[in-house]
Parts: structure tokens; sequence; C-alpha cells
């Protein structure tokens, strides 16, 4: 019999309008625990604005977002991360003058009691023992734990970027365009890294113009277009033009028609679930 998987992570018509600009026009996204989903679309297509809702960075006008089955209205990111959902940005938005340890716990520091028993002082100890047992976790490799991240390569400091997610998400990571400014051997790091973390149970959600790393790492790709969920494939079962023609609209007619028939290979993969 077929089991029936809940999703982890739910948008349902989710609107919203900048001034004129309508962002997201009843845009639904679904993810589950253990998958690597890529959210793909054109520039300008809602990918960035969905993943703010979906991450409390900005409150939708209309429709909703439902983790493990339950709705929920996250008041910001913060909310967003006691629920277990982090985000990596793709600023990475880092202190460079700190090292790996003290970024992966900046804003959640490990602290300590000091003189006179007073709870304040930062534990940097217990924070680089605990950060090299998530450094090692991960695979990644630091030549020095104590070197400030501005002397890191941008690989390394993603990966850092990566663990920090990884170290406090138990839900959901969504990964804006994490690899983009990435060399080969990074990137092929950064990939396996998204790849253990779902393998941990994870819901990994990648935003990535690089169609073949989209085809490599992810189990199912979502694709929006002008504001609205067009296409859902198994990566197993799409190819590079099949993507390229749901994101830009030359897909549609089929689209549709196989929608309307449930016999297309996207929206089975999806009924099949
Ligand atoms: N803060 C904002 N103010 C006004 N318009 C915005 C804002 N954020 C996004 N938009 C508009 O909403 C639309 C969707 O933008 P969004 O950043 O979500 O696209 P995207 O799919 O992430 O694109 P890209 O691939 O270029 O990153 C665009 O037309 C954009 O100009
Ligand atoms: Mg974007």
């Amino acid at each position: 019999m077929a089991s029936v998987r809940e999703p982890l992570l739910e948008a349902r018509g989710v609107v919203k309008q900048f001034g004129h600009v309508q962002a997201l026009q009843g845009a639904d996204f679904t993810a589950y625990a253990g998958e690597v989903v890529a959210l793909i679309g054109d520039n300008g297509a809602g990918k960035s604005t969905l993943v703010n809702v979906l991450s409390g960075v900005i409150t939708p006008d209309a429709g909703e977002v439902r983790l493990a089955g339950r709705r929920v209205r996250f008041t910001g990111p913060a909310d967003a991360q006691r629920h277990g959902v982090e985000t990596v940005y793709q600023d990475l938005s880092m202190a460079p003058d700190l090292d790996a340890a003290a970024n992966l716990y900046l804003g959640r520091e490990i602290l300590r009691r000091g003189v006179l028993g007073r709870l304040g002082v930062l534990d940097r100890p217990a924070m680089r023992r605990a950060a090299a047992g998530a450094f090692a976790e991960l695979g990644v490799t630091l030549k020095d734990i104590t070197a400030p991240v501005a002397t890191l390569s941008g690989g390394q400091r993603q990966s850092v970027a990566v663990a920090r997610a990884v170290a406090f998400a138990n839900n959901v990571i969504f990964m804006d365009e994490p690899t983009a400014a990435l060399g080969v051997v990074q990137r092929a790091r950064v990939l396996e890294t998204i790849r253990r973390v779902a393998d941990r149970g994870i819901c990994v959600v990648l935003i990535s113009h690089n169609m073949p790393e989209v085809l490599s790492v992810s189990d199912r790709i979502e694709v929006l277009r002008l504001g609205r969920r067009v296409a859902s494939f198994h990566a197993a079962y799409t190819t590079i033009e099949e993507l390229v023609g749901a994101m830009t609209g030359s897909l549609d007619r089929g689209l549709e028609t196989f929608a309307a028939t449930g016999s297309t290979r996207a929206w089975n993969a999806e009924v099949a679930r």
C-alpha cells in the first residue's frame, strides 16, 4: 500500500504585493522532511520573496504557511528559528573579524559564569569544541578554527554559514544561491554538505540558477513563474530542457494539458508521492 507522506512545510495561495508589483500571486510550495527541494525560476519569479515569507522575514498579504501540518504565522526570522527553520543568506551575514566558532554562535553565544558567579562571560572553549564537532560532522576542514573568517576562502566561509544553519535547524534550511560565488571544489563540498544534512531528516530548500547543480543535488524541483508554482518535478525523471521550459513558460501548454489528465511526469511525480 502506498504511504502518504505529510509535507513538512507548505505554502498555500501566498500573495505578496510590493507597491504595484505582485511578487507572489497565489504561490504554493511543498517540501518534505529529509529531501533537498530546489526552488527555481527566472529572475524576478518570486523565489526570494517566497523564502522570505516561509522564513518569517516578511508577512504575506494572503495565503498560509503550514509547518508539520499546522498553520504558522512567524513573527520574524527569530520566531522561525525557534521552530527549527534556518536560512543561509547569500551575503552570509557574518562578522569577518571573528573566528568560525564565534560566527557559528553569533547571536546565540554560549555563556558561562564569570567571577562572582555572574552569567555573561563568553564560553569560548565550549563554543570552539561544539563548532569543531559541527564542522567535523559536515566534513568541513578548517586549518585553524581560531582564524577570523575574513581569512577563510569563499568556500570555507560558505561552509561555516551552512554549518551554522545546520547546527540550529531541526526542520528546514533555506539556502538562497549558496554556491553562486564558489569554485568547482568548494561547490562540490557545499553540495555534499547539503546532501548529508537532508540525509539527517532535515528539509533543505535550495535556490539556484545552476541547472546541472539542481539536478545533481535535489530530490525534487518546484518551479515558480510570475509569482506562482507552475510545475513540480522529480529530479531523477526530468531534464534541463524540461526545467527551462517550465521556467520560461514554453512548456505551459503541455503542463496544462497534462495537469488536466494527470499524466505528465511532472504532475505524476507530485501525485505519486
Ligand atoms: N522589497 C521589495 N520592494 C519592491 N519590490 C520587490 C521587493 N522584493 C521583491 N520585489 C519584486 O518582486 C518580484 C520578485 O522578486 P524576487 O526577489 O522574489 O525574485 P527572485 O525569483 O528571487 O529573482 P532572482 O532570481 O533575480 O533572485 C520582482 O519583480 C521584484 O522586483
Ligand atoms: Mg532572489
